[in-house]
């Protein structure tokens, strides 16, 4: 059972994957024994064997310290780091000194309310449907690709004022990180109730080859839906982990997650209706919430616009689809790699576009009995299993 997987912006792992990224690092630990780490000419020789493509990522390290609540602490203890703020000034050198700052007043509360009430609904349905990605022992609700499931939903990732009074300050942060025409990669909602929500240590761009360039390649915005505290559910951060004074980064092949972050993680407090901007390279973790209740969060992942392939393949190559092999399928960006390219969090296939899950509704019941894709996923397999879990109902695998 496997009921602590990785949900949100973690860099996912399925098994397959793992083995492969072991087997990498075996490589990649043999040619450092073999080689000075910081180059790899060897005695004034040139090396002869291409290692390119075996270089480490930082990942998820399962060392469990985000589960040493004892250890955690809370931002508003640290008058030193990021308070939420609207002052751009004090937001950029936070963003710059922390990894992460946080804006105040982000959305007004009728436009935390229109949110909350689409993501409350949106989520019942999907577990009425039998299409929930809950996990934690039914603590923890991840509701993803939030784009079809509702226009407040499409408006908050599109950064429009008119959902999150605070989205122009955003988008002026973001192009000041990102560079203009940044792209979105990640929309998805976050439900977290007592006992649920904990993640291991990671950086949300651990999928990509290390060294990182000194820059962060992605942005998060967590949009607090609800109060954000130690108590509540707050994301743990290890504040100034992104990057040295010198704009060197902290991460690198070696470090070790447990080392770096030991007495240092803290519970990013933040009030409802304000946001947290984090530096893609910041170590950070979801938090367990203690309290009664539920935290309720949207997580936008933004990405620099290079972060994509030349040709739009799989728009040009729609018309001819059916003619495509299952390996140009792949080479094209139809399957996922790590947890980039997934729809509902799995690799379904969007060649085959059966019933894909959109805007769902309590109010619409007579929707809920659709043969959404979903149903048929190894990952819905999987959660099926766990004998808490009755919010998935899968149908067995569809014929390839
Ligand atoms: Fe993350």
């Amino acid at each position: 059972m496997s009921t602590h997987r990785p949900v949100s912006t973690a860099p996912h792992l399925d098994m397959e994957h793992e083995i492969a990224e072991l087997r990498a690092e075996i490589a990649y630990l043999r040619a450092r024994l073999a080689q000075n780490p910081n180059s790899d000419m060897k005695d004034g020789e040139w090396p002869t064997e291409i290692t390119y493509g075996q270089q480490m990522r930082s990942l998820t390290q399962f060392a469990g310290i985000s589960k040493d609540r004892e250890a955690i602490g809370r931002t508003s203890e640290h008058h030193e780091l990021p308070q939420p703020t609207r002052d751009q000034a004090q937001l950029e050198a936070d963003f710059i000194r922390w990894g992460y700052c946080l804006v105040v007043d982000a959305m007004t509360p009728s436009q935390v309310d229109a949110l909350v009430e689409r993501l409350l609904d949106q989520s019942e349905a999907e577990r009425t449907a039998g299409v929930a990605h809950v996990t934690h022992e039914g603590t923890t609700q991840f509701v993803p690709n939030l784009l079809p499931k509702g226009q407040v939903f499409r408006d908050l990732a599109a950064l429009d004022e008119h959902t999150a009074a605070g989205a122009p300050l955003l988008e002026t942060l973001l192009c000041k990180i990102l560079g203009n025409d940044f792209y979105l990669a990640t929309a998805h909602g976050s439900i977290v109730h007592q006992g649920g929500g904990i993640q291991e240590l990671h950086q949300d761009q651990g999928f990509v080859p290390l060294p990182h360039p000194p820059y962060p390649l992605y942005s998060l915005v967590i949009w607090a839906l609800s109060p954000f505290s130690l108590e509540e559910g707050a994301t743990y951060v290890l504040p100034g982990s992104h990057r040295a004074p010198d704009g060197a980064n902290l991460v690198h092949a070696d470090t070790d997650f447990v080392e770096f972050a030991k007495g240092k993680l803290l519970a990013l407090d933040m009030p409802v209706g304000s946001c947290a901007i984090l530096d893609s390279r910041l170590l950070h973790a979801g938090g367990e919430r203690t309290a009664p209740g539920m935290r309720l969060a949207s997580r936008i992942l933004y990405c620099r616009g290079m972060m994509r392939q030349q040709e739009n393949l799989i728009a040009c190559t729609d018309p001819i689809v059916d003619q495509l092999s299952p390996k140009l399928k792949r080479l094209i960006g139809y399957y996922s790699h790590y947890s980039l390219g997934m729809i509902e969090g799995n690799r379904i296939d969007p060649a085959k576009p059966k019933v894909p899950i959109g805007e769902l509704s309590m109010s619409r019941p007579e929707e809920f009995e659709q043969d959404f894709d979903f149903r048929h996923t190894k990952f819905a397999e999987e959660l099926a299993q766990d004998d808490w879990n009755v919010w998935v109902d899968y149908r067995g695998p569809n014929e390839e």
